[in-house]
């Protein structure tokens, strides 16, 4: 584990994404590299990959791993969203592969300064860039019942409403500005039994919500599955790995709605709305991963992974 990370599903994405020599492929969460170095072997000598993340460390610690390839390799430091400008500004009609493993990295976790864990005590900031409010900024600012959504549905915190009016009460006398300091308060806030009962850390959600807002997870996919049937060449391959499951839905729903997109009423005989498929989903269930690679990278665990090819004629 020489760059601290290990590339999730690294057989399934090959599979799915078949790099070959003269292809070009994007991987819009380069993170340390993993699964952009295996596409690049597997394109050899000629294949080509961009690489985007929105977290400069990250891109200089690939720029160090992907340096044999040479010029094979560009690295862009902007988020996955921005791809479409990108392609454009290189004059390429589109790519042959594009790879999204959402999420943060094992790099960005065990950066206490970076404030995503728990763990360590240190500001509190969550941010995977260096643009944007902080989740320290996010918690001063939010209304309450913003507040309470935002953890409700991005954290999946069942006492989200007593956590937050917990948060809201305390700002008001200093502001919640390191990670010891939010993790004590929800603790504090989270009824005894509960406490007692989470197999995981009491605050594990209200940190995963945080983060989701701070960087604004599910909006960067939203846009990001809008536009990318347009940065496809015909037959190139999307392929996205997912953490959490209102991401998962996210893909699931969009892929399939670009696989079917006919919006005419169920009971006409023939389309006469004339949307064709922009793709075709080889494997219309999510893939999870083998036992055998959570019990080596128990980060795996929550993985599903979804792919989906352009059709050959672009509509
Ligand atoms: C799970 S890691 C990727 C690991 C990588 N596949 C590997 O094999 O090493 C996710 C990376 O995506 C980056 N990231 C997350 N959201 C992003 C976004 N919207 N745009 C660009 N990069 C993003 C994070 O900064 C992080 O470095």
């Amino acid at each position: 584990m020489k760059y601290g990370h290990q590339p999730v599903m690294l057989a399934e994405v090959l599979k799915a994404l078949q790099p070959r020599s003269g292809g070009t492929y994007v991987d819009g969460t380069l993170g340390a590299g993993g699964h952009a170095e295996a596409v690049l072997e597997a394109s050899s000598p000629n294949g080509r990959l961009i690489g985007f993340d929105r977290d400069q460390s990250a891109l200089d610690l690939a720029a160090g791993r992907l340096a044999p390839f040479g010029e094979r390799v560009s690295l862009i430091p902007a988020t996955y969203d921005q791809i479409g400008i990108h392609l454009q500004s290189q004059a390429l009609s589109g790519a042959d592969g594009i790879l999204l493993d959402l999420g943060v990295s094992s790099m960005q976790l065990d950066q206490p300064q970076r404030g995503f864990s728990f763990r360590h005590e240190a500001p509190l900031d969550m941010r995977m860039g260096s643009q944007g409010e902080t989740a320290a900024d996010l918690l001063m600012r939010l209304k309450q019942k913003e507040l309470t959504r935002i953890l409700g549905r991005y954290g999946e915190e069942p006492f989200a409403r007593r956590i937050s009016a917990r948060l809201v009460k305390e700002r008001a006398d200093s502001p919640i500005d390191t990670t010891a300091k939010l993790a004590s308060l929800v603790e504090a806030a989270l009824p005894a039994k509960a406490r007692r009962q989470r197999k995981r850390h009491p605050a594990t959600r209200v940190f995963q919500a945080l983060r989701i807002a701070v960087n604004d997870e599910l909006g960067q996919l939203e846009r990001f599955l809008d536009e990318v049937p347009g940065w496809l060449n015909p037959g190139g391959m999307v392929c996205i790995i997912s953490y959490h499951s209102l991401e998962d839905r996210l893909v699931k729903k969009s892929l399939r709605q670009m696989a079917d997109p006919c919006t005419c009423p169920p009971d006409l005989p023939i389309c006469a709305c004339g949307k064709k498929p922009l793709v075709s989903i080889p494997i219309r269930k999510g893939q999870v991963p083998g036992r055998a690679e959570i019990s080596l990278n128990p980060r795996a665990r929550s993985a599903r992974m979804r792919y989906a090819v352009r059709t050959k004629a672009l509509a």
